[in-house]
């Protein structure tokens, strides 16, 4: 039996033994950092040298790290899985740039638990404000990390009070820091009563750990110094009184964090926080699906796809489309259903990511990512399954919020530029809308540094240089219902009216005003700012 705060005792072993989920955090929080260390201590990474300089991995790594970095997008590191004791883990990457992006949102519906990484001298930042609210939406576990506790840091209860107030959570502690900045001596684990002692002459070591008998123990006053020791005592002694007590079943509803302190970069902390991510964070949770949910337990196969990250490797246009497994065991070389398009699809070659490398999947569970390279059959919100006609829901698109136009700067490449946003389209990475009226495209993102994103990656991977310009236009909804209603409107609104990649019309507008007049003028359509993807 694994030791866990199970809330689906009915999970085969292989099942209930995954951990899937992500890491949200401010850039600079540490999560790159922390990221490093869970591979280290999952095995993924082979020597404690190869994390911080030498060694030829490590700067594949952080190349992969650095075009993340210039793309303003997760390259390599969009899944990987690696073993921590009887667990597997599967952390998903949130894209690393600091707009809000729908890619973030999507990746956070297809983990069941999210890890909030934040600086102890910053405390909650804005992105992680707003990732946390997402992950709120869902009801996802959190556990906390306060990270950098090796620098000046705020005091511990001014860090849990910003928490719990900001992003309304019961803060509990896992642990405890005693001493702070140059004086940080490491942590009281409060949960399995151990003193954690950080190494800092070497970063890679791992904390060392004392059994301690309770707070009163006398063993405690052989390793932490009076002064220490006397606030500490103080501290937990209030923290106690005054904070709620780990309740594993609130973890698990979301309405709860615990937080644990360490230091990412001395390896402080990480141990203790995987095994937090072990016992509290959930096993794969059923998935919302229509006409029914899917339970990870199901024995037949189930997935859908989350992400699909096109160019991977610029010399083959392959396209790598990311699957969460939603129920069953699925072995290489399964037929499936595509049901959007009703079609078999044998998975012949799928990937597992294991740290930087990928592997082919000789089987993967509910609850795994896998990557299935195809030619552009497999789009964000679609489902496989072994057969039944079940559709995987909760995977919006969001309607754009800034608008531009887009033009070649050769204007005899308008079909490689068409090519181009199609595919961007499709990978989910902007919204493409083919005014019904006139030439040219508009393109739609969420944050204004899509933009430059896609405007880079057009030229890098389609060697076309573009022009982004602005467009008269400033809102997008999507238009809903009757097919005959929606014709009249189109026929009565031709100017505002264009196609989305799917050929699903879209209304265009600079004003509420004329959303408002077509709603009350078209009582039967919904002009709507999300679709699901399907
Ligand atoms: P991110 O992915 O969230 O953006 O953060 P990342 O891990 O890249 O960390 C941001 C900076 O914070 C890095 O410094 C990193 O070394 C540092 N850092 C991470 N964890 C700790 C910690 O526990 N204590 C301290 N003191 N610093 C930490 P950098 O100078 O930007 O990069 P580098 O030169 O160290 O690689």
């Amino acid at each position: 039996m694994l030791d866990t705060a199970s809330n689906r005792p009915e999970l085969p072993p292989e099942i209930a033994r995954r951990r899937t989920f992500a890491i949200i955090s401010h850039p600079d929080a540490g999560k790159t950092t922390l990221t490093e260390k869970f591979l280290l201590y999952g095995g993924a990474i082979q020597m404690a040298g190869q994390v911080r300089a030498k060694g030829e991995a490590r700067r594949t790594r952080s190349d992969f790290m650095k075009m993340e970095q210039d793309r303003g997008i997760s390259v390599s590191a969009s899944a990987m899985s690696f073993d921590f004791g009887k667990y597997r883990f599967n952390l998903v990457d949130t894209p690393g740039h600091s707009d809000f992006s729908e890619d973030t949102y999507r990746t956070l519906t297809a983990v069941d638990a999210a890890v909030m990484v934040i600086d102890g001298a910053k405390g909650v930042e804005s992105q992680t404000q707003k990732l946390f609210e997402v992950c709120r939406l869902r009801d996802l576990p959190i556990l906390t990390f306060c990270n950098k506790m090796d620098r000046e840091s705020r005091d511990t209860f001014d860090i849990i009070d910003e928490i719990q107030e900001n992003l309304a959570i019961d803060v509990t502690p896992a642990s405890w820091p005693i001493g702070m900045g140059r004086d940080f001596l490491g942590c009281y684990d409060l949960l399995n009563d151990r003193l954690e002692l950080m190494d800092r002459a070497d970063r890679n070591v791992v904390a060392e750990t004392i059994e301690i008998n309770g707070l009163n123990d006398p063993k405690l006053a052989e390793h932490v110094p009076a002064l220490l020791l006397d606030t500490f005592l103080e501290e937990v002694e209030i923290a106690r009184e005054l904070l709620p007590k780990l309740d594993p079943k609130s973890v698990l509803e979301g309405h709860m964090t615990p937080i644990w302190f360490g230091s990412a970069i001395n390896s402080f902390g990480v141990q203790e926080l995987m095994q937090g991510i072990a016992t509290y964070g959930p096993e794969p949770q059923p998935q919302q699906a229509s006409p029914r949910a899917i339970a990870p337990e199901e024995t037949k196969v189930a997935g859908f796809v989350f992400k699909v990250q096109a160019n991977m490797d610029p010399k083959h246009r392959d396209r790598v489309a990311f699957m969460r497994l939603a129920s069953g065991h699925f072995k290489r070389g399964m037929k499936l259903t595509h049901v959007r398009t009703k079609k078999p699809m044998a998975v012949s070659n799928p990937v597992l990511f294991l740290a930087s490398d990928r592997e082919l999947a000789e089987e993967a569970w509910a609850g795994d990512i896998i990557g299935i390279p195809n030619h552009g059959q497999l789009r964000i919100g679609d489902t496989l399954t072994e057969g039944e006609m079940i559709r995987a829901t909760g995977i919006p698109s969001f309607a754009p919020e800034l608008l531009q136009g887009v033009r070649a700067g050769d204007p005899m490449k308008a079909k490689h530029l068409e090519k181009a946003l199609m595919q961007f389209a499709e990978e989910g990475a902007a919204k493409v809308f083919k005014p019904n009226i006139g030439s040219g495209f508009i393109v739609g993102v969420v944050g204004a540094l899509q933009f430059e994103v896609l405007a880079s990656r057009i030229e890098q991977e389609y060697g076309l240089p573009v022009r982004f310009e602005a467009s008269q236009f400033t809102s997008a909804r999507w238009v809903l219902g009757d097919k005959d209603e929606v014709e009249k409107l189109v026929e009565a609104n031709k100017q505002h009216i264009a196609y989305d990649n799917d050929g699903d019309p879209v209304f265009l507008t600079r004003l509420q005003w004329d959303i408002d007049r077509v709603e009350r003028d078209y009582p039967a359509l919904k002009l709507s700012a999300t679709k699901e993807m399907m």
